[in-house]
């Protein structure tokens, strides 16, 4: 028997809009798979009186968000408004009046998730969020549904499209990283202001979420660590290539027994390794699981088009689920210790700029070799383009705790014959 269902959409900014024309354009043939009349019945913007390029009834925009969560034929919520007020306390509200929500808001779920998800449970609605993590590459259903019975031991991920873009941009076209980030910029892939992409922020807020969902557990993004991509230059893509490595931002979280360790920070990884290869402003995400072994998911990480199918996808799936709403929602009790960068075992690339003259690698390497690190390879390179008084020295460690680089590093930075460390890359 066909059911009537109503909807709302809170925010009508581009990812709105786009949803909105979507949703209008699949109407008949979604109302045919769910076997489900659909009126969208409310939209809340902000400007009641802006014009739009968009074919809407003005009586079901409104401005005031009360009309949705008091409108009781109200069933299902897609909230697009990003950010997190006043999305938190909207969502809250929708959740508890009884309302399902969709969102593509990660802030919302890295900040909120574990209590939007058991106040949903408790009211039995549902809360998804296929497009708050690579918009519509479907990872998220795959971790609650696919592989909610599971032993995911690690993911590694690059989910931030402009840094990746970046990155590309560096080491297929030797640009600097001002060049490539300008590109992003006037192509639309970073933001005016490019912090929170750039600066791995962005890519932590994902990761939190994606690592809660693949653990079971609650994390908060805060004890994650995060490092950004501005300080690599385009020539340690030169040396990457010569020691056989791509670079990469990559959000990792391996699971340990007791212990998680998750950080988001540039990476040297093998360049034939199917990471290496993922490019331009794409997403990916490895996931590592004890039966299964290792699975790869790859697809645009933004853009309204793709968002929109995430939530389409949410959506359809909400249609289709006439009995347990809360099925799918995540319960995150289990309890791990969130373990610190420190602990973490690894090789490093080293990018030294050090004064050209007797003993000073002797010096480094006894600092090295104290702290018990010991060297894979140094590079050292004549005719580069500096000051003649200083030469640039690379080492290529062994698995070294990160605790003892920083041990090192400390050392080292007190030698007046150390310029700078210029860079220093984790290898995976
Ligand atoms: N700014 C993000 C990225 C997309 O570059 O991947 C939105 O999460």
């Amino acid at each position: 028997m066909t059911k009537n269902i109503e909807i709302a959409i809170l925010g009508l900014g581009n990812i709105g809009s786009e949803f909105f024309e979507i949703l209008q354009n699949n109407l008949p043939e979604i109302e045919k798979v769910s076997d489900t009349k659909i009126q969208i019945s409310k939209i809340l913007v902000s400007d009641i009186n802006k014009s739009r390029n968009l074919e809407i009834d003005n009586n079901i925009i409104t401005d005031d968000p009360e009309e949705i969560f008091n409108n009781t034929n109200i069933d299902i919520v897609i909230e697009l408004m990003g950010g997190i007020n006043p999305a938190y306390s909207y969502v809250l509200k929708c959740i508890e009046s009884n309302k399902s929500v969709i969102t593509a808001n990660k802030d919302l779920i890295a900040n909120h998730g574990k209590e939007l998800f058991s106040k949903a449970k408790s009211n039995n609605v549902s809360i998804l969020f296929e497009a708050a993590v690579a918009s519509g590459t479907p990872i998220i259903s795959t971790l609650t549904r696919d592989l909610s019975y599971s032993n995911i031991t690690s993911i590694r991920a690059i989910i931030n499209g402009t840094s990746n873009f970046i990155l590309s941009e560096m080491e297929e076209k030797n640009s600097e990283f001002n060049d490539a980030l300008k590109l992003a910029k006037d192509l639309g892939y970073a933001e005016p202001d490019p912090t929170n992409d750039i600066e791995g922020f962005d890519a932590r807020y994902k990761l939190a979420i994606l690592s809660s969902l693949s653990f079971n557990t609650e994390i908060d993004f805060n004890d994650l660590y995060v490092e950004g991509i501005t300080n690599i230059d385009s020539i340690d893509f030169q040396y990457a290539k010569e020691l056989g490595y791509s670079i990469k931002l990559l959000a990792i979280a391996e699971k340990n027994e007791q212990n998680i360790l998750a950080r988001v920070h540039p990476v040297m990884i093998e360049l034939n390794s199917p990471l290496a290869k993922i490019s331009g402003a794409m997403n990916a995400v490895e996931i590592k699981e004890s039966m299964l072994g290792t699975l790869i998911i790859q697809g645009p990480g933004a853009g309204a088009s793709p968002t929109s199918s995430g939530l389409l996808s949410d959506f359809i799936s909400l249609l289709k689920n006439k009995s347990n709403l809360s099925e799918n929602i995540p319960t995150l009790n289990k309890k791990f210790n969130i373990v610190k960068i420190e602990n973490l075992e690894s090789r490093f690339y080293l990018r030294f700029i050090v004064a050209d003259q007797a003993g000073v690698l002797s010096k480094m390497s006894n600092i090295l070799g104290e702290e018990n690190i010991s060297i894979a390879s140094v590079i050292q390179k004549e005719n580069i383009n500096l000051d003649k008084k200083w030469a640039e020295l690379v080492f290529m460690t062994h698995k070294s705790t990160q605790s003892s680089i920083n041990q090192a590093l400390k050392k080292i930075n007190g030698l007046s014959i150390v310029k700078e460390l210029k860079s220093l890359i984790r290898v995976e």
